[in-house]
């Protein structure tokens, strides 16, 4: 069964979440009617697996389809690939009405998305996510970027995609290691907005019943981006965890991927806030318990000095402050102003010794 949920509204897009959804998906494409070509972005481990089965899904609506595949992985979300996709669409004479997919996980999303955001400026987008991430995450809500040497998703640019085709057979391929990374960004709306499902993703394993748990992070995510689509306000609350992940994903050269940062950037918050009287300890019990079911690291493995530069550096620093999203309990989080120079006692209050991340 297809649940399908709309975001924002009248001029929103539809989210179709189903096993098998891209055998019979033509009834969504009205949502990109008038377009002649399909310009399917995606990378070398997922187009082998499911380039065709995009392909033949736009091609009998009467598009023509054209291919961009770049190399996995997190270091091809440059400047670089990004400007090789524009390339492409103005080789194969893209226009306005024509569309761009984004076949793949967060780094293929977050590179089409952007790519559609930017050329001419702006043709539409559908979303396919083939990860639990993108599926829970990077394919909702119009974030789009590359990163910069000095940091993750440095450039970027808000642009709503106007399909998500979210076909949960494609998780099937999912190596386990990049499953566990996706189930770090579902821990984490457990933790920023429901304790009952937080103890529900303990009890029950995300894959024995991943359309109803990617259903209800959707409807969760499209709660926060309805009230805040250009993170300002509450959309923050979706960074939990992000703040210390993503400098540990930087120090690593990105061999910690974005789950993995989450995971231990979750964990590290979560301790200070505890040993600050801000958060309870059974909260932090109940988190560390999800993390270690999913096998995530609960430790940043670098040093307090190299994480507070990596952290500094990243844009969600506003005006000289620091927004760190901080739990007050499991279920509930908040958004807290904080001086950068007290970013390293966070830290430190967040360490405790031994990296458990399971390779
Ligand atoms: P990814 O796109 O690199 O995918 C992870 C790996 O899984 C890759 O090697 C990929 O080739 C492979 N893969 C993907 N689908 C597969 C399948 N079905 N079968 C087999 N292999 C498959 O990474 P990700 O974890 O999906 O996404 C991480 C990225 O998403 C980061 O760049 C992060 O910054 C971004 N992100 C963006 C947002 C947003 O709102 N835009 C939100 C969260 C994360
Ligand atoms: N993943 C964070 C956001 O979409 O805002």
């Amino acid at each position: 069964m297809t649940e399908v949920i709309r975001v924002g509204g009248g001029k929103g897009y539809d989210v179709a979440v189903g096993r098998g959804l891209l055998d019979d998906a033509g009834q969504f494409l009205g949502a990109v009617g008038g377009a002649r070509k399909a310009l399917v972005v995606s990378d070398s481990n997922v187009w082998p697996l499911y380039g065709k089965k995009a392909e033949k899904l736009f091609r009998e609506t009467g598009m023509k389809t054209l291919s961009f595949v770049f190399e996995a992985g997190e270091k091809s979300k440059t400047l670089e690939t990004f400007g090789r996709i524009l390339d492409a669409a103005a080789a194969e004479k893209l226009t306005r009405s024509d569309v761009i997919v984004a076949l793949g996980g967060g780094v293929t999303g977050d590179l089409a998305g952007f790519a559609s955001a930017v050329y001419l400026r702006g043709v539409r987008c559908v979303q396919i996510p083939t990860t639990l991430l993108a599926a829970v995450d990077s394919s909702v809500g119009g974030k789009t970027g590359v990163d910069l040497p000095a940091g993750k998703n440095l450039a970027g640019a808000f642009h709503r995609p106007s399909l998500v085709l979210c076909d949960t057979s494609t998780l099937d391929t999912l190596p386990d290691a990049q499953y566990r990374s996706g189930c770090a960004e579902v821990i984490k709306y457990g933790m920023i907005g429901s304790e009952d499902f937080l103890r529900k993703l303990i009890a029950r394993p995300v894959s024995e019943a991943p359309e109803e748990v990617i259903s209800f992070c959707v409807r969760m995510k499209k709660d926060v981006v309805e009230k805040d689509e250009f993170d300002v306000g509450c959309r923050m609350l979706l960074n939990f965890g992000h703040t210390f992940g993503h400098a540990a994903e930087l120090l690593s050269g990105y061999s910690i991927s974005h789950g993995e940062g989450v995971a231990a950037g979750m964990a590290t918050v979560t301790r200070a806030a505890v040993k600050f009287g801000i958060c309870d300890g059974a909260s932090l019990e109940l988190l560390l318990s999800a993390l270690e079911k999913y096998n995530l690291p609960r430790v940043i493995p670098f040093r307090v000095p190299e994480m507070r530069s990596a952290v500094l550096s990243d844009k969600k620093n506003i005006g000289g402050e620091l927004k760190l999203i901080v739990p007050e309990k499991a279920g509930k989080c908040a958004i807290r102003g904080i001086d950068p120079a007290s970013v390293g006692k966070w830290i430190s209050a967040g360490r405790t010794s031994g990296w458990n991340r399971q390779k």
